[in-house]
């Protein structure tokens, strides 16, 4: 199956701290003594965040410059004339999306629409039909689906939306992005269980690639073999920041999960790190098998972490394990580390016709115009086939809470 693990975006800058407002919604959340169990108000679906000239799968989303947001998607390609996919295919992508001046998303009505979607809301950005996060010389790179000559696939694949870690104050955003090196074979088996993940550095100038155009940031390679083989990827799985302090997740081949930590300027420095062990924090690096470091956080499969303000509570909302079921689950813990809820269920949606059916669930907290608002937006990757060709769309959902 993919490695589809990955997930959350961080909306909110470190040095964010949303002031309450006046009247804070009176909440009924907290049962369990400390648990958060959210419900669902009410759910409304939209339709999908498209580029429309490209078809892409699992578009994970952070806030960016000037109140826009950032979205990196997986493997894209080029639309033709007929509206259906070419080649070649390049292994990520990015986009922007705009607000209208209120902060309300500005859907357009959809102008072929085979999946009788509400509305759209169009993404830009310059591709130039290169990978986002760039394909190293030991990759394949002699194309941008990191391709083997043995049909074998350097898959790098982002399994999480960059995560800011400073934004500085001419409007300059440093941000980082985990990816495993997966090595795959047609059928989407690993040749590695556990392989080396990147560390790639996004990089944003408001004077270099403007506040409004097209332009991408900058992505870079800080050190290829971040992590080694056979060690956990942290940042890969899942990555939230909160008071000038990122947390990192990662997910081994066995679904075990585990916890870091290291402070937004250090994220380069892995002799800054520190990982969450028997119940406190050390910087002695766990081996895939050290005992104590399983942290019960998410429900084994691709979601967000979001830090909710309303309930004061930290969220992960996404897929159970690796499955293409249509569903979306929550769970929430007062800390990083838990103590995590057991999952609950929150919303079934339509799958596509084709096999993948519904998969690459994702939350994206920096669509809600204040951190505030009791709602969330999701989405998910919907595989359809239509002339015999794949099609992937990204329908957005908003679900308002009790
Ligand atoms: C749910 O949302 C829809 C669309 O936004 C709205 O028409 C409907 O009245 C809402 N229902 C409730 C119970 O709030
Ligand atoms: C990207 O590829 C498409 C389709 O092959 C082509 O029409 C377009 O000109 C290319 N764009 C760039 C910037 O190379
Ligand atoms: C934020 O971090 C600072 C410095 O590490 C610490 O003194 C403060 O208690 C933290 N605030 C919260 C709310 O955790
Ligand atoms: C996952 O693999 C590690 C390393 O072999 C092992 O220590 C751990 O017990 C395994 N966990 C599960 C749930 O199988
Ligand atoms: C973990 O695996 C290493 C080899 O990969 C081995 O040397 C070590 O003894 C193992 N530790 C435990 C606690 O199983
Ligand atoms: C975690 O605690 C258990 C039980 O006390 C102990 O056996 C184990 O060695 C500890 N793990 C580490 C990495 O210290
Ligand atoms: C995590 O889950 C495992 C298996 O269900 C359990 O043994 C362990 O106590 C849990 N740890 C925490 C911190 O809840
Ligand atoms: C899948 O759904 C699309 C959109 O409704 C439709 O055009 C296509 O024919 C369907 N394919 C199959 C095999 O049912």
């Amino acid at each position: 199956m993919l490695q589809w693990l990955f997930a959350l975006s961080t909306a909110l800058p470190s040095s964010f701290s949303a002031p309450a407002p006046a009247t804070v919604p009176a909440l009924t959340l907290r049962e369990n003594g400390d648990a958060v169990i959210p419900k669902v108000k009410n759910t409304t679906l939209y339709g999908p965040v498209t580029d429309p000239s490209l078809v892409r799968d699992s578009c994970g989303s952070v806030g960016w410059n000037a109140g826009r947001v950032l979205w990196v998607c997986r493997d894209t390609q080029n639309l033709g004339t007929d509206g259906l996919p070419t080649f070649p295919v390049y292994t990520s992508s990015a986009s922007y999306t705009d607000f209208n001046s209120d902060g309300s998303i500005p859907w357009q009505s959809v102008p072929t629409n085979p999946f009788n979607y509400m509305s759209e809301w169009i993404m830009y950005g310059n591709n130039q039909n290169r990978s986002f996060y760039p394909i190293q010389y030991d990759e394949c790179n002699s194309n941008q689906a990191g391709q083997c000559g043995d049909m074998s696939r350097y898959a790098l694949w982002p399994d999480y939306p960059p995560m800011v870690s400073v934004i500085n104050a001419d409007g300059s955003i440093l941000a980082y992005t985990w990816i495993k090196k997966s090595h795959i074979t047609p059928d989407l088996s690993s040749l590695v269980a556990d392989p080396a993940a990147t560390l790639y550095r996004v990089w944003y100038q408001p004077e270099v690639e403007g506040t409004s155009g097209p332009t991408l940031p900058e992505v870079e390679v800080v050190q290829e073999q971040f992590w080694p083989q056979n060690s956990f990827a942290y940042g890969d799985y899942g990555n939230i920041v909160r008071n000038g302090t990122a947390y990192l997740y990662a997910q081994s081949s066995n679904g075990t999960i585990s916890l870091a930590k290291v402070g937004v300027n250090d994220v380069e420095d892995r002799s800054k790190y520190q990982y969450w062990v028997n119940n406190s924090w050390t910087s002695t690096v766990p081996a895939l098998n050290t005992s104590g470091i399983q942290v019960n956080a998410t429900y084994g499969g691709q979601g967000t972490f979001y830090y909710s303000y309303p309930w004061q509570s930290y969220v992960w909302i996404g897929q159970q394990g690796h499955t293409v079921d249509p569903d979306f689950w929550i769970t929430t813990a007062p800390e990083p580390y838990g103590p995590w809820t057991t999952p609950t269920h929150i919303l079934s949606v339509q799958a596509g016709n084709y096999s993948l059916g519904a998969y690459s669930m994702q939350a994206h907290p920096a669509l809600v115009s204040s951190p505030w608002t009791n709602e969330i937006y999701v989405s998910y990757t919907k595989n359809d086939i239509v002339q015999n060709k794949n099609l992937y769309t990204q329908p957005l959902i908003k679900i308002e809470w009790e």
